[in-house]
């Protein structure tokens, strides 16, 4: 049912007055869609912060576990999730519940399909279920990252597709009484970063309207300390791939620099240690084995497939992504010739690789470099073996296809190479170095220890 101008508008005001009230005395049901790194964390912050917070998830063994007090990530102890449980937190598969909710905020995986293409299956399921469930009045956010336009084109679309003909509010249109309100919020979490707390990160809101951005910013204020307002979801959208972009084109830098610097015997690191010392216009990146997470080596191929339906290539992500890709192959070749000069091949050594997960001391898998490097050494011949302090067990993968079992660290060696792939910071570097027979050190782990055992590249 459409209202009048002046009908609305004083219904807008009473409307966004009584949902911005229950934010400020932390009364609005907030529902969270999707309980993985991104959406359970955020889910008990909420919490914490007073909220009564729904989480809903497809995957029934995560409900399972947070009804029983049970974490599944491991930078979240169960205790958080017990204290949750006490607060106001529950967890369900349950769709319907989404009616009972004022916000809804989705933080379902974005990934790769195989031929390297934005995978939405998961969005685009969310916003299926969500729409019989979808009331007038409710604030839904997008938080997983995505390319510009995302959020109208296909969040926003599936919504309206709703039999009761709910429609999003827009500028330039009067708010109706059957308007729900939508917004693009990129998750800007640094995992394992814990130099600063997630509450001093600045959060972006760009909304379909100035109401959704008002809504969100009142929203979000419960738990960040500075909202940032943009325009439009796709500033918003595109502001998350341009710090993900920029980081993924700057770690190619100086993984190609380090390829030059070892071919010119510099140390690569002692330069950037220097350049750092630059107070203004450099910030240091470090090279490694390759990219990994769920974000840095997948995010650009979003931007660079939707810039295709624009006639524009961008090469700079390209260029990015071939050396970034490139960089396991570098490190495998490295092992076989530190190898070689001990008058053994490849094939048939014993190659231990330290640190499976994608970056230091965190507990995700998701891309890793590891990975790929276990995969060629395998096809090369070496027998592999690992060792992380969070896997115990690597299982067939989206992307890989391997099944193994962490081995213990009593007997190091007895390896022919080991290869510091993720440098942990709960190994002992010096007892390692100390009984390896070969040390190939992708991270500068060993930077303070001299051994002509070390290969470092
Ligand atoms: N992990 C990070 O550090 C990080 C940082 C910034 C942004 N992001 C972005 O946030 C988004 C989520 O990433 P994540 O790391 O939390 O992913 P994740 O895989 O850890 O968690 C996603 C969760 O969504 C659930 N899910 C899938 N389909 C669903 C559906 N239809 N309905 C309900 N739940 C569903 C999955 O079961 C899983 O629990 C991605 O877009 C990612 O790019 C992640």
């Amino acid at each position: 049912m459409r209202v009048s101008t002046q009908t609305a508008s004083s219904l807008r005001a009473s409307e966004l007055e009584s949902l911005e009230l229950k934010f400020a005395n932390r009364t609005a049901n907030v529902g969270i869609v999707g309980l993985g790194y991104v959406g359970l964390p955020l889910a008990l912050l909420f919490t914490d912060a007073g909220f009564p917070v729904t989480g809903f998830d497809v995957d029934a063994q995560k409900v399972a576990k947070l009804s029983r007090g049970e974490s599944y990530i491991y930078r979240v102890p169960s205790s958080e999730i017990q204290l949750a449980r006490m607060k106001q937190f529950s967890a369900t598969v349950d769709y319907s519940n989404i009616a009972d909710m004022n916000v809804v905020i989705i933080c379902v995986p974005t990934p790769l399909n195989e031929q390297r293409e934005p995978d939405l299956s998961y969005l685009i399921n969310t916003a299926e279920a969500i729409t019989p469930h979808l009331q007038a009045g409710q604030l839904i956010v997008l938080e997983s990252t995505t390319y510009p336009g995302t959020t109208e084109e296909i969040l926003v679309r599936i919504l309206e597709k709703n039999a009761r003909g709910l429609r999003a509010q827009r500028d330039g249109n009067p708010v109706e009484s059957d308007n729900f309100y939508v917004v693009f919020s990129p998750e800007r979490e640094d995992p394992s970063n814990n130099t600063i707390a997630r509450r001093d990160i600045p959060k972006v809101v760009g909304g379909l309207s100035n109401h959704a951005s008002q809504l969100a910013a009142s929203l979000y204020q419960a738990i960040f300390r500075r909202i940032v307002p943009v325009s439009t979801p796709a500033v918003a959208e595109m502001t998350k791939l341009l710090e993900n972009i920029y980081r993924c084109v700057n770690i190619a830098l100086v993984n190609e620099l380090k390829l030059l610097c070892l071919r010119m015997g510099i140390d690569i690191w002692e330069v950037i240690d220097a350049a750092s010392t630059k107070p203004f216009g450099f910030q240091p990146f470090y090279p490694g084995p390759g990219l990994g997470g769920h974000c840095i080596p997948v995010d650009p191929f979003y931007l660079s497939w939707k810039a295709k339906q624009w006639d524009f290539q961008t090469r700079f992500i390209e260029l990015a992504g071939e050396i970034n890709v490139s960089m396991p192959y570098h490190i495998v070749s490295t092992i076989s010739a530190a190898l070689n000069r001990s008058h053994k091949p490849l094939n048939g050594s014993r190659v231990l690789i330290l640190g499976v997960s994608y970056k230091r001391d965190v507990d995700d898998l998701r891309e890793s470099p590891a990975l790929t490097i276990i995969e060629l050494l395998n096809q090369q011949g070496a027998i592999v073996s690992y060792n992380d302090p969070y896997f115990p067990l690597l299982l067939k993968g989206r992307h890989y296809d391997l099944q193994m079992e962490r081995v213990p660290l009593d007997n190091i060696g007895e390896y022919d190479c080991v290869a510091i792939i993720t440098d942990h910071s709960d190994y002992d570097y010096p007892a390692i170095v100390r009984e390896a027979q070969l040390v190939v050190d992708t991270r500068n782990a060993t930077r303070s220890i001299d051994s002509s055992k070390i290969v470092r590249c």
